[in-house]
């Protein structure tokens, strides 16, 4: 017998997935040689699953293991987040997704924080937010990113190039759906929500191309997509480690990338390219969280 799965439009963002599928996604994802997630196997099966991740991602996700945001961090990113409320000058970070909103409106911003080098953003905090203000040294592309991710909000799919690296979960909950290759109708590999203290990894063409999204309520009724932007405090944050071939005792002799990484617009859904720039440097977003008052 045929079961038709009415419950969700095949047009739904940003999966575009029924139900049906995404169940199947789920178990494939699940059951994926190397796994997409790092954990500790605890079966001969899961054992396999974990035998082909690269040492060196191995090694990154060693090293992040006991990455946490504080209390007090996550509660002033709840706090600069927040909607607009009339009267009251938004959050910095409000401010950020309100200004990239505008800029591109083919998916729903999230925000990238460089835990080395500068970010686009960061006069806003010496102009409003700091008495003193010490700059940033370093440069744009950072191998080290907290990204922010507001509730409903999404990345368009992407590829991170020959980079090898890691997603780490900090709070909240990610879903993060495998491609295939780099194209609009790209195959869905596998389907995975990350929690705290989870990590997800690529190296090479393996688990190169996906997209992230956060899952919470956004606070609006209306449903996500392009040109959303949510009415919601909640979010997730992830940390992440891109390290550029030759940053890796494998060196292989393919060139560095990642400056820039390639991405399909969600939009017209064509191919373009993403130069890495993050919104704000850790180094001045860990000053204004550290002042933030709370409720
Ligand atoms: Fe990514």
């Amino acid at each position: 017998m045929t079961v038709i799965d009415t419950a969700v439009p095949t047009t739904t963002h940003p999966f575009h997935t029924t139900r049906e599928e995404e169940r199947r996604l789920r178990v494939a994802a699940e059951r994926m040689v190397p796994a997409l997630t790092i954990a500790q196997p605890v079966s001969f099966d899961g054992f396999v699953q974990q035998l082909m991740v690269p040492p060196a991602v191995m090694d990154l996700a060693r090293k992040a293991h006991g990455l946490r945001l504080s209390v007090q961090e996550t509660e002033a990113i709840r706090h600069h987040l927040r909607p607009v409320e009339s009267g009251k000058k938004p959050g910095l970070l409000r401010r950020i997704l309100m200004d990239k909103a505008k800029e591109d409106g083919s998916h729903p911003p999230y925000i990238r924080v460089a835990c080395t080098g500068k970010g686009t953003y960061d006069h806003w905090a010496k102009d409003d937010y700091l008495a003193v203000y010490v700059p940033p040294s370093g440069d744009f592309g950072s191998p080290a990113v907290l990204e922010i991710w507001p509730a409903q909000h999404y990345s368009p799919i992407h590829s991170h190039g020959h980079t090898t690296g890691i997603i780490h979960c900090l709070t909240g909950q990610l879903d993060i759906m495998a491609y295939g290759s780099l194209a609009w109708n790209a195959e869905k590999m596998g389907l995975y929500t990350l929690t705290p203290g989870q990590t997800a990894w690529l190296a090479g063409d393996t688990f190169a191309v996906h997209k992230v999204y956060c899952p919470f309520d956004g606070g609006t009724t209306t449903a996500t997509g392009p040109g959303y932007l949510n009415k919601s405090d909640q979010f997730a944050a992830s940390f992440h480690v891109y390290l550029n071939d030759t940053e890796l005792s494998t060196y292989s002799g393919l060139d560095p990338s990642r400056d820039r990484f390639h991405y399909i617009d969600e939009t017209d859904h064509t191919e373009k390219v993403f130069t890495t720039y993050s919104d704000l440097s850790w180094h001045v977003l860990a000053q204004i969280l550290a002042q933030t008052e709370l409720d």
